[in-house]
């Protein structure tokens, strides 16, 4: 599609890249300071679940179920964080592991051990030639760098509207047994939003593969619901097993932004034999987790449903932020052909799309107008977006006016570069 900067005369092109050279002068003037780049909850959200610091005291009875939380034992989690995780990863709770707090630090953690000891009865990846994965692209930095650190090539594939293009995954994993794994955010995607189809979902637990290949199932969006009728996500874990492929999947979650970023529990959910091999060689450097924090949590949110309640009260801030950026977009930007974004019902992000070879652009301009966003590129394998036109936008920190003011700037960014490069192409 065209920009309307491509289809304007050259003299009529010249006036417009002028006009805006004036407003982003005005906008220099401003002095703004703006950050769009975070994808975290701003301090009043966090602040929903202070209530939950208020839980245990030193009368509190720190038992659960007949665990002693305050001391050690128990490693694979308390018993009602396990039915918790059961719930959350969509496995019976004897197939989970509650951890600490971070589920990219599961990630990680299965991966090394993947990486070093193998899926038993095949080659660790470390001692192959060559280990592959592939990344839904635009996705999530952190997966890919996890794989990137241990030498792993990260392969992008595309995210289509329906989730990654199953017809490139599955002829990839097909004709080539290098390809290992496959990191997925199969709900409310980081940064694009989309949840996968059933059609995905069933074509990722079904699909022929090496069979030591495994899929990085990351719920962290699991409940992150913009309205009550939010996205359903079909359940990978009964698909695979019904194919007999259950070893394939690697459930993770956590609570990060259900209760504190970097203070919630994480979960990890898979076939018995995958829980019990991971627990091997995790159980080397962890006596057990904190328990106390797992006992906190699920005293605050006994179940799935005690979840959602508190999940409503984080969409109340995050729902005006998301209009915000619809809004905002489409006001300045909807009938320019100068970009696309989508408009996900969850999740952290809106990913936006600018004409070829203008993300790096955009992101600078916007940085010197004193509007900070994630680095271009950054949704992508080693930061190479190869058309370079994607940019996430993580609306949740900042307050509404601050937004909306940062969108202005994203706005006008993308007009006098969409302008410049149409003159350029000249
Ligand atoms: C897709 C995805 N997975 C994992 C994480 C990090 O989760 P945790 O805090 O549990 O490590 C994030 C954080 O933004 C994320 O977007």
């Amino acid at each position: 599609m065209q920009t309307m900067y491509q289809q304007m005369e050259t003299e009529e092109l010249k006036a417009a890249i002028e006009q805006l050279e004036r407003e982003v002068e005005e906008t220099r003037a401003k002095g703004l300071k703006l950050d769009m780049a975070r994808g975290k909850p701003s301090p009043e959200q966090v602040g929903i679940s202070r209530p939950m610091l208020d839980i245990l005291n030193s009368d509190s009875d720190l038992t659960d179920e007949g665990v002693d939380c305050s001391n050690y034992g128990c490693f694979e989690g308390i018993p009602s964080a396990r039915r918790l995780a059961g719930e959350f990863i969509g496995v019976p709770p004897e197939q989970t592991i509650v951890l600490g707090s971070s589920s990219l630090n599961i990630m990680q953690s299965i991966l090394i051990h993947y990486w070093e000891k193998g899926v038993p009865g095949y080659t660790p990846w470390s001692k192959l030639d060559h280990a592959k994965f592939l990344c839904p692209a635009p996705g999530y930095d952190r997966h890919f760098g996890i794989t990137a650190d241990l030498g792993i090539e990260n392969i992008p594939v595309p995210m289509t509207e329906t989730g990654p293009d199953m017809d490139v995954v599955e002829r990839l994993v097909a004709e080539d047994d290098s390809i290992k794994g496959m990191f997925c955010v199969p709900k409310y995607s980081n940064p694009t939003g989309v949840t996968y189809s059933d059609e995905t979902v069933r074509r990722l637990a079904t699909m022929q593969a090496a069979p030591d290949f495994r899929i990085v199932w990351d719920n962290a969006y699991a409940v992150h619901d913009l309205t009550d009728e939010g996205d359903v996500l079909a359940n990978i874990f009964d698909i695979a097993r019904e194919a007999g492929n259950e070893d394939r999947i690697l459930g993770v979650a956590s609570t990060s932004k259900i209760t504190f970023p970097g203070a919630g529990i994480a979960f990890f959910g898979s076939s018995p034999s995958n829980v019990a091999e991971v627990a091997s060689t995790l159980k080397v450097g962890l006596i057990s987790a904190n328990k106390l924090n797992q006992l906190m949590h699920t005293r605050f949110l006994p179940d799935l449903d005690a979840v959602r309640a508190h999940m409503r009260k984080h969409a109340e801030f995050l729902r005006p932020r998301f209009a915000a950026v619809e809004r905002k977009l489409t006001e300045g930007l909807e009938g320019t052909g100068c970009a696309t974004w989508t408009h996900p019902n969850g999740g952290y992000f809106v990913s936006f799309d600018g004409p070829e070879g203008s993300a790096k652009r955009i992101a600078a301009l916007c940085a010197e107008l004193g509007v900070k966003l994630t680095p271009a590129g950054a949704t992508w394998p080693y930061g190479k977006d190869p058309h370079d036109t994607n940019i996430r936008i993580a609306p949740t920190y900042p307050s509404v006016e601050e937004l909306e003011a940062a969108l202005d700037v994203l706005v006008l960014a993308t007009k006098l570069v969409s302008a410049q490069l149409a003159l350029e192409e000249r």
